[in-house]
């Protein structure tokens, strides 16, 4: 029986890309969404994917959305925490709201999706969890503080729960994208992102692909031993040490 896996923020962008890359590789695929029927509609009939409508910053909707995918496709052996928004401001003009909206659903998310996993992974003795961070977590930008801290916390998350997974056959890894051509990257200004790509030594934007290849290979048995893992996927554009 194939491996189940859950993608949130699955139906658009690269955790759309990740969903149809691990269908056709043949895993048993869930979609999580927060609010863009359209999308999941649209989602649903080009790739085949079910996809779940729950809001990952929410503790006890992840708890019902998580019961229905397992009734539908048995236990996520998969967890992908792709889920993420950003709403960009000068910090001077940040507000509290801006700061707890995408702390609760680029960080908070992982905790929420990946502590009702947790123990039944432990109990299978198999796992993996992936997290989409974002170079930006690692060289911060200009414009996002409350975004870049989210996804370095996402960084620390993977290093601390890889070593609690490690004897119980669970790998959890981050992957940090660059600039990837998404509905996400084509939202920044457009003087804006044409300095940023001439900053991108490839020369050019990534592809949702490019980072579905990495999620499946760290979802592969061949990567077992890569755990606690920062994999960068950026052109060039930031090469942490
Ligand atoms: N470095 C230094 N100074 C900068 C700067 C930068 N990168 N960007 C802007 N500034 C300066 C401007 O020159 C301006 O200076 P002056 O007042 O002296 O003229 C000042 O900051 C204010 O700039 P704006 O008028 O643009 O301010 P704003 O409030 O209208 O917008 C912003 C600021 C929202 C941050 C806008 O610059 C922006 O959208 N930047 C892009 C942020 C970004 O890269 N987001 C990534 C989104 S995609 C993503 O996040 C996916 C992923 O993981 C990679």
């Amino acid at each position: 029986m194939s491996r189940t896996v859950l993608v949130t923020g699955g139906t658009r962008g690269i955790g759309r890309e990740i969903c149809a890359y691990m269908k056709a590789k043949g895993y048993q695929v869930a979609a999580n969404y927060g609010g863009n029927d359209a999308a999941a509609a649209l989602c649903e009939q080009e790739t085949g994917v079910k996809c779940y409508k729950f809001d990952v910053s929410d503790f006890d909707a992840v708890g019902a959305g998580l019961s229905q995918i397992e009734a539908d496709l048995g236990p996520v052996e998969v967890l992908i925490n792709n889920a993420g928004i950003t709403w960009d401001a000068p910090f001077h003009k940040m507000s509290k709201e801006q700061w707890d909206k995408v702390v609760s659903v680029d960080l908070t998310s992982a905790f929420n999706l990946t502590r009702q996993v947790w123990e039944g992974m432990r109990e299978r003795g198999f796992g993996r969890v992936i997290n989409i961070s974002s170079i930006n977590g690692q060289k911060g930008q200009f414009g996002q503080v409350n975004y870049s801290a989210a996804k370095a916390g996402l960084i620390g998350f993977s290093k601390a729960l890889a070593q609690e997974g490690a004897r119980k056959g669970i790998t959890v890894n981050t992957v940090c994208p660059g600039y990837i051509d998404t509905e996400m990257v084509r939202a920044v200004p457009e003087k804006v992102l044409d300095s940023i790509i001439a900053t991108i030594p490839v020369g050019r934007l990534g592809k949702a692909e490019e980072i579905a290849s990495m999620c499946a290979y760290l979802a592969s048995d061949e990567a077992a031993f890569i755990t606690g893992a920062t994999m960068t996927v950026n052109g060039a554009q930031y090469i942490a040490g």
